[in-house]
């Protein structure tokens, strides 16, 4: 977003190149963007996605170059001498990953839903939910704020709702690619193949898709019209597609073993997840879940802690749900070993409609004041928005 720094071409392969921050170098993807060596460039999830005319760069370059340097300071400051488990997971995070973090944007464009996941407020049994659908050019008129607000990734995300059929998200995804220069997300559920792959056409590089539990006997209690393994295939072919996946769990779900955690932690390891994303379950009270106590912080934060531990290289979103647990719950995440998080840009008089589950946080937040505040939290951390190497 507008916490970006461009950095600049030093070198080309095949299909990567290096960029140059300060010093620093990481690697980028260049197949959505046509550069030479010198160009100044953003990069968001690893793919080169806009260049930048080098006065700009040199601008925005000499702005940040003390505030760069200090936040690196800072960072290493906090993360030094760890004496417990959070600690030792936010040492490994920046020895391994330094001081860089993503915020993607997440636009819900479709409260409808076809399954009946008994967690889910927008599951189709709930005939309490007003629903709705953005036509193409809100969809379009949502991205523009978004990109003016300087989101680099946005994730375009909705119910399992048939009425965008495949011609329509290609539609969607081929226009948002050719007007603005974004790093594009979708998360729609179970489609075909064939869809996947036309969107990946269109542009899409990237995947949210949770398979919520590794469980098998609790995955079929509460997503009875889905099958697991039928889920896992789907993100595996996906990520064979070239596809970055964003996956992960809901902790707390009924019927979770204790071991289950850690093979969850495992098993999103195992996709080759681009980004771990895991929550509390927190009950809605118009789903069978309405009685099922939720997760404490705590043991959301020692999640974070051990796929950290477990996964030095992964970058860990600071997810909604977490945030919705705690007023302080994204700071102390930060500091648990996660490295990434989402602001929603869904229009505000939509946001409460997507109601997955009651009280999400940052429904209420006006998005700038929202993007205010990630900043403020993420410089007080000493954590700068430069891409992570692919
Ligand atoms: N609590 C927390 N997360 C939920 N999701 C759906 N319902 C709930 C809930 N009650 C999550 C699921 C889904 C994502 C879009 O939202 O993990 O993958």
């Amino acid at each position: 977003m507008c916490y970006a720094i461009p950095g600049k071409i030093i070198e080309l392969n095949d299909r990567t190149a290096t960029v140059d921050y300060y010093g620093e170098q990481k690697k980028a993807y260049t197949d959505l963007l046509e550069v030479q060596i010198g160009d100044y460039v953003y990069a968001q999830g690893g793919f080169l996605i806009q260049k930048v005319p080098p006065k700009e760069a040199h601008d925005i370059l000499s702005d940040w170059e003390e505030l760069f340097f200090k936040l690196q300071e800072k960072d290493k400051k906090l993360s030094a001498h760890p004496k417990n488990l959070y600690e030792r997971a936010n040492a490994i995070r920046q020895q391994n990953q330094g001081n860089s973090c993503c915020v993607h944007g997440i636009l819900e464009f479709s409260n409808y839903c076809r399954q009946n996941c008994l967690y889910c407020g927008i599951r189709r049994d709930n005939k309490e939910l007003t629903r709705y659908r953005l036509e193409i050019p809100q969809i379009l008129e949502s991205v523009k704020y978004a990109y003016d607000l300087g989101f680099k990734a946005l994730v375009l995300q909705s119910g399992e709702d048939p009425y965008y059929d495949d011609d329509k998200l290609e539609t969607i995804v081929k226009t948002i690619r050719e007007k603005y220069p974004v790093l594009l997300f979708v998360s729609i559920g179970e489609r075909s193949l064939s869809a996947y792959r036309r969107l990946y056409d269109a542009g899409a590089r990237g995947v949210l898709m949770r398979f919520e539990t590794c469980n098998p006997d609790a995955y079929k209690k509460v997503k009875p019209d889905s099958d697991l393994q039928n889920r896992l295939q789907l993100i595996r072919d996906l990520r064979k597609m070239g596809y970055l996946i964003v996956t992960g769990f809901l902790v707390g779900l009924p019927g979770e073993d204790k071991k289950d955690i850690l093979e969850n932690i495992k098993l999103t390891a195992s996709l080759d997840a681009e980004m771990f994303s895991f929550g509390p379950f927190i009950p809605h009270p118009q789903t069978p879940l309405a009685e099922t106590p939720m997760p404490k912080l705590t043991k959301l934060l020692r999640v974070i802690a051990e796929a950290r531990l477990m996964n030095p290289e992964s970058r860990i979103l600071v997810t909604t749900a977490l945030e919705t647990l705690d007023q302080d719950a994204a700071r102390q995440g930060l500091l648990a070993g996660a490295n990434s998080l989402m602001i929603n840009v869904t229009p505000p008089k939509y946001r409460k409609l997507y109601d997955i589950y009651p009280q999400r946080f940052g429904t209420d937040l006006d998005t700038q004041e929202h993007i205010d505040r990630v900043i403020g939290l993420l410089k007080s951390l000493g954590r700068a928005p430069t891409d992570l190497s692919v």
